[in-house]
């Protein structure tokens, strides 16, 4: 199957309509304003900086506030009920804000809206949403709101399908040390329990020359810690030319020049291979934390999951990887009460990150979504027995991370000083190479710097550190 690429010429029309909103919008006083809110993960936020480099080119300045939005988007997240029910909440409340400034215009786009149930939804009783849009389409936002704003009525373009790669969309990036860059769209692994392969669509790689140019441009301009996307990385390439896959991929990444870090997320542990955990060992620029979801420790279970490995195979991964990189930071997520699962099965999962000691945990509630196979699949446990069975789950999770965090302290890592905080006594934050947060005082000049910082307490979730004098 052949990737459809936009080419340039759609993107470039897509940019020309940008000048044409900006003309509209220079005529006016002062700025119009835009908010974006963005749910769910880290694809979505790579998303929302898109359409609001979109926005930023029509004229756009960006507010917080709803009641001042000229144009409102919510980048939804569809991969779990309570996420959905949270963005239908806020898109309720909306219409005050909608009361306070007529011709206020609300856009809906994301992953919820590549549900054709949800999209009905929203058409018959959410009248007060001018705009829906779907992942396929956020290429020609600048299109869509322009039909909007000529007031042609409600605007719905939800095509599905198998998807698109864009390159040349702005980006207005919201940090200056941090990035996102996805490597990859969509996935193909189906796993029984997930929405996200029928929302955005079937796996494709951007071509390496695009990712290696975005890279290099972001580095010039100050990034110093960078994180590659895709829903299962280390598929990247399959779809392109003999040679080409993610090790590959990072380890081109790694010759560009710059100090910086690369990060990736997410790998799938049927596809992770001793390949990239040499190149992980090889390259200093990569960081030191795998993010490697297992999802389950039971056999049965993880073959009801379609996760396609089994729970031994996992822990020789994990070995395999250790043995190459001892001081990795790793972590999981993990479904607690798929149906159909015992709490004599849930217990295999409590047995394997007491094996593995995961640094920390994503843990979730199996959650119905409607189209995919283990919706249909009966339950066994009461949602009470699912809830004791979770925070089992977190409590020897914490127990884990806090050991592990006091074996931090007096230990010297350098770190990507990072921000400013909100502690006055701890003014500043930084993160390890492997992604802990660290707090510390220090002047402000350092944000941006790689230091090395001595850790002197520690708490479950964070850690405590000084400037090391030489350092
Ligand atoms: N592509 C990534 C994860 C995407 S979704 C991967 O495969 O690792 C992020 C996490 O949400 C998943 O790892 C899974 O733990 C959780 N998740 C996905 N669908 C879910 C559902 N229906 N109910 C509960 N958790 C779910
Ligand atoms: Fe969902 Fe599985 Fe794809 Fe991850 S790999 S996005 S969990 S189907
Ligand atoms: Fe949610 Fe879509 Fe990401 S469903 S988790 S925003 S890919």
């Amino acid at each position: 199957m052949a990737v459809i690429r936009r080419g340039e010429e759609e993107i470039r029309r897509q940019r020309e309509i940008c000048a044409q909103i900006a003309e509209r919008n220079a005529a006016r006083a002062t700025a119009p304003l835009a908010l974006v809110d963005t749910y769910g993960c880290q694809q979505n936020e790579a998303d929302s900086e898109r359409l609001r480099g979109y926005l930023r080119e029509m004229g756009y300045a960006f507010t917080q506030e709803e009641d001042r939005a000229d144009v409102i988007v919510i980048n939804t997240c569809a991969v779990r009920a309570h996420a959905e029910d949270r963005v239908l909440g806020n898109v309720g409340a909306l219409v005050h804000a909608k009361r306070q400034k007529p011709g206020q215009i609300l856009c809906l786009c994301g992953c919820m809206m590549g549900e054709p149930g949800m999209v009905e939804k929203i058409r018959t009783s959410y009248r007060h949403v001018d705009l829906v849009f779907d992942p396929h389409s956020l290429w020609k936002f600048p299109e869509l709101l322009q039909r909007v704003i000529e007031r042609r009525g409600r605007v719905f373009d939800t095509p599905g399908g198998d998807g698109s790669i864009a390159e040349g969309i702005p980006v207005a990036r919201t940090g200056r040390l941090k990035a996102w860059v996805s490597v990859m769209y969509g996935c193909d692994n189906f796993c029984s329990y997930c929405i996200v392969p029928y929302v955005r669509g079937r796996e494709r790689s951007r071509r390496p020359e695009d990712i290696l140019a975005e890279v290099e441009a972001l580095v010039a301009d100050g990034c110093r810690d960078i994180t590659l996307l895709g829903q299962n990385v280390n598929s990247y390439g399959k779809d392109l030319g003999e040679g080409m896959d993610f090790p590959w991929l990072l380890e081109r990444v790694c010759a560009l020049p710059g100090e910086f870090l690369v990060r990736f997320m997410t790998s799938h542990p049927k596809d992770a291979s001793e390949r990239l955990f040499q190149v992980m060992a090889r390259e200093p620029k990569i960081a030191h934390h795998l993010h490697l979801p297992f999802q389950c420790g039971n056999d049965r279970v993880l073959a009801a999951m379609n996760r396609r490995y089994t729970a031994a195979h996992y822990l020789e991964l994990v070995e395999k990887l250790r043995a190459y990189l001892p001081d990795i930071v790793l972590t999981s997520d993990v479904i607690v009460g798929f149906p159909g699962e015992t709490t004599a099965e849930f217990e295999d999962t409590l047995r394997l990150i007491e094996k593995v000691r995961f640094d920390a945990l994503f843990t979730f509630i199996y959650s119905p979504r409607e189209g995919t196979p283990a919706a249909k699949l009966p339950d066994v446990l009461t949602a009470e027995e699912k809830q004791a069975n979770f925070q089992r789950l977190v409590d020897a999770q914490n127990a884990i991370s806090h050991q592990i965090h006091q074996g931090y302290i007096g230990r010297t890592f350098r770190c990507l000083i990072d921000g400013v905080g909100t502690d006055p006594r701890n003014n500043l934050t930084a993160r390890t190479n492997s992604g802990r947060l660290v707090h510390l005082s220090g002047p402000e000049c350092l944000v941006g710097q790689f230091r090395d910082l001595v850790i002197e307490d520690a708490t479950t979730w964070a850690l405590f550190g000084r400037l090391k004098e030489d350092g």
